[in-house]
């Protein structure tokens, strides 16, 4: 449960358009004579801290967690940030995937190097698996979305600005939505990304542009036009225009325009990622540029000033941020988002902690993979076609015959609690809609305001003479996580001039990632024919392929992590150090100065495990 509810915004502005999830209107037994509104505000969660990078001493943070709890974690330590930037998921109706490559087995790496070094990086043994999801309809969207909006709102600073990167999907209704939290007033500009590259739809016109609303805290009038950033930046002038003197105008902004042409809101210079040889490009979909961010955080923010990105993904806006001399939160919900910006950050020298919020829900590396691992966990649950997409799915039982099985969202942080206003709706709309046949459901929650509570509220109303069985998800989620397993050897290193410490990875096993690559080599077989033959993955008898990071602490057995010595394994093979190219092989070991107390193991589908070394 969280610790408490904040409060969005101290008081709601006067006149402004209240979603449904905001104030929720409970009517029930049938009438309107009982009503009462409920303000939630955003979930206050107690907050871990599982790493500190170098010496933080500016505070940045990359947070695990859901936007709208790490709002109410800045509003209730009092920190506020000065420019945001958010590219939250589109609800472009996909699923986005991570590419997962299965490394070099150290032990034969060097050998079959040459060889693969001609090869095509997309031709080395590589499984795809889900990092979140885009998939909503338009109501829950923009509800979740006002949500969040309100609640980066509720953190942004007097002088802050705000850019919400979006495209065609959903940008003119959540432009509305921009309008109602900020006020019409706050408006800045649409700025036109342009880019080329991707597709072209057979019947329609290729979507080559993304639109980002920019909208500052206070309002667009001359009162106060001095009270937010704003550094123009200049385009400069082409051969032609100089030789045609145009650049020669007379008036009062003649001083500004010797510097070159001023940028304006069509941005037709910044490229998208695209190719996989891109320096910039990490293994990450929907990556934006680091030219795109620099251009947003030049323009609205100055040196110091905090710059928070909730939907941070790859680390983008942190990286460019820390470049440039500002301070950052980094936020985002999936796990992979968390490490690739993590060893991003280390790569670039930034000093940060790692924070997570503690929800109560083990998700298993992201809310859609969790989603996904729920459905095989509740034992029987199977889609039912006949049933509203309210329930998840049924489960068949000889005696009672078919129990529609509810499970909230992990998506949507509204559906996570259990109140009398959804167990209402469950009373009143949800088992109506249904065969009358039907005899019981079971609700699944994560939290519940009080299952007394609810269990009085259900056996006080009459309206139905279905059983309601309540069960707490968490349960569920818990057994979701299984550790990896590890075969190390600790030694003193004879190899390194200075002594110190080796160890030594013998044998690494991990039941979820086998779980993926069976599930893809099946995959495989049914798609495979005569001309495209069936090439399964295999994975060797030690394992060590599975190992994308591994990382040692030498300062603490317990507690908040302490990277003393880190390796990270390219996609090619080859060694990072410390955050450090090589174009080394990895040897199956990791050397630390000092002794080694903990082992730390990412494997290549994210799942960390920490052993203890003695
Ligand atoms: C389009 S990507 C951001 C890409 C990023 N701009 C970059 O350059 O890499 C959107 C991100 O939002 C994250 N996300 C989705 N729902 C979230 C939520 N409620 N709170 C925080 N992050 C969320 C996803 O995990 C994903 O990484």
């Amino acid at each position: 449960m969280p610790k408490k509810y904040i409060p969005f915004i101290p008081e709601p502005v006067e006149g402004q358009a209240v979603l449904a999830n905001f104030n929720r209107v409970l009517k029930y037994k049938g009438a309107n004579d009982v009503s009462m509104v409920l303000e939630r505000g955003m979930p206050l969660y107690e907050m871990e801290k599982v790493e500190t990078v170098g010496k933080n001493e500016n505070g940045n943070m990359v947070i695990r967690g859901e936007c709208v709890s790490a709002c109410a974690y800045l509003k209730e330590q009092g920190i506020e940030v000065d420019l945001v930037y958010i590219d939250p998921p589109f609800a472009s109706g996909a699923d986005y995937a991570k590419t997962v490559y299965i490394r070099r087995n150290p032990k034969v790496a060097e050998a079959i190097a040459t060889a693969e070094q001609e090869l095509d990086i997309e031709e080395l043994k590589a499984f795809e698996e889900k990092m979140y999801g885009d998939v909503w309809n338009k109501e829950k969207y923009l509800n979740w979305m006002y949500e969040n909006l309100m609640a980066i709102k509720s953190v942004m600073s007097q002088t802050a600005s705000i850019y919400v990167h979006l495209d065609y999907h959903i940008g003119h209704y959540v432009k509305i939505l921009l309008d109602e939290v900020f006020g019409e007033a706050s408006f800045r500009g649409d700025i036109a990304w342009c880019y080329s590259g991707g597709g072209i739809p057979k019947h329609e016109l290729p979507h080559k542009h993304d639109t980002i609303f920019w909208y500052s805290i206070q309002p667009n009038t001359d009162e106060w036009n001095d009270q937010w950033v704003y550094n123009p930046e200049y385009r400069s002038y082409s051969q032609g225009t100089m030789q045609r003197g145009r650049t020669q105008v007379k008036g009062e902004n003649a001083e500004l325009r010797a510097e070159g042409t001023p940028i304006n809101d069509w941005w037709t210079d910044i490229p998208k990622i695209t190719s996989p040889t891109d320096p910039e490009k990490l293994d990450y979909s929907t990556q934006k540029s680091e030219a795109l961010l620099s251009r947003i955080i030049n323009l609205s923010s100055r040196n110091d000033m905090v710059i928070a990105d909730f939907f941070g993904g790859s680390g983008t806006t942190a990286a460019v941020a820390n470049k440039l001399g500002r301070r950052f939160i980094h936020c985002d919900i999936g796990i992979n988002s968390i490490q690739t910006t993590r060893d991003r950050l280390v790569a670039d020298g930034a000093a940060f902690d790692i924070l997570e919020i503690k929800d109560g829900v083990s998700l298993y590396r992201n809310p859609v993979q969790t989603m996904d691992k729920i459905k095989s966990l509740i034992p029987g649950l199977r889609n039912e076609d006949s049933l509203d997409s309210f329930w998840e799915g049924a489960v068949s039982d000889s005696k009672l015959g078919t129990i529609p099985v509810y499970v909230p969202n992990l998506m949507d942080s509204g559906s996570k609690l259990l109140d009398v206003v959804l167990m209402n709706r469950i009373i009143h709309q949800a088992i109506p809609d249904l065969d009358p046949n039907i005899k019981k459901v079971i609700v699944y929650y994560v939290d519940i305001t009080s299952e007394e509570e609810i269990r009085k509220f259900i056996a006080e109303d009459d309206s139905t003479d279905v059983e309601i069985e309540l069960r707490d998800l968490k349960a569920i989620l818990d057994d979701v996580v299984v550790e990896d397993y590890a075969e190390v050897k600790l030694e003193e290193s004879h190899e390194d001039l200075f002594g110190g410490f080796e160890v030594i990875i013998e044998k690494f096993a991990s039941d979820r990632v086998m779980q993926k690559i069976s599930d893809f080599n099946q995959k495989a077989f049914l798609n495979s024919s005569a001309k495209k033959p069936y090439k399964p993955i295999e994975i060797s008898e030690d394992g060590l392929e599975l190992i994308e990071f591994l990382s040692v602490d030498c300062t603490s057995d317990c507690g908040e992590w302490h990277s003393d010595s880190e390796i990270k394994i390219d996609k090619l093979g080859y060694v990072i150090k410390n955050g450090e190219k090589t174009k080394e092989f990895w040897d199956g070991k990791i050397r630390s100065q000092k002794k080694p107390l903990r082992l730390k193991i990412r494997n290549i589908c994210g799942d960390e495990t920490v052993w203890a070394v003695s």
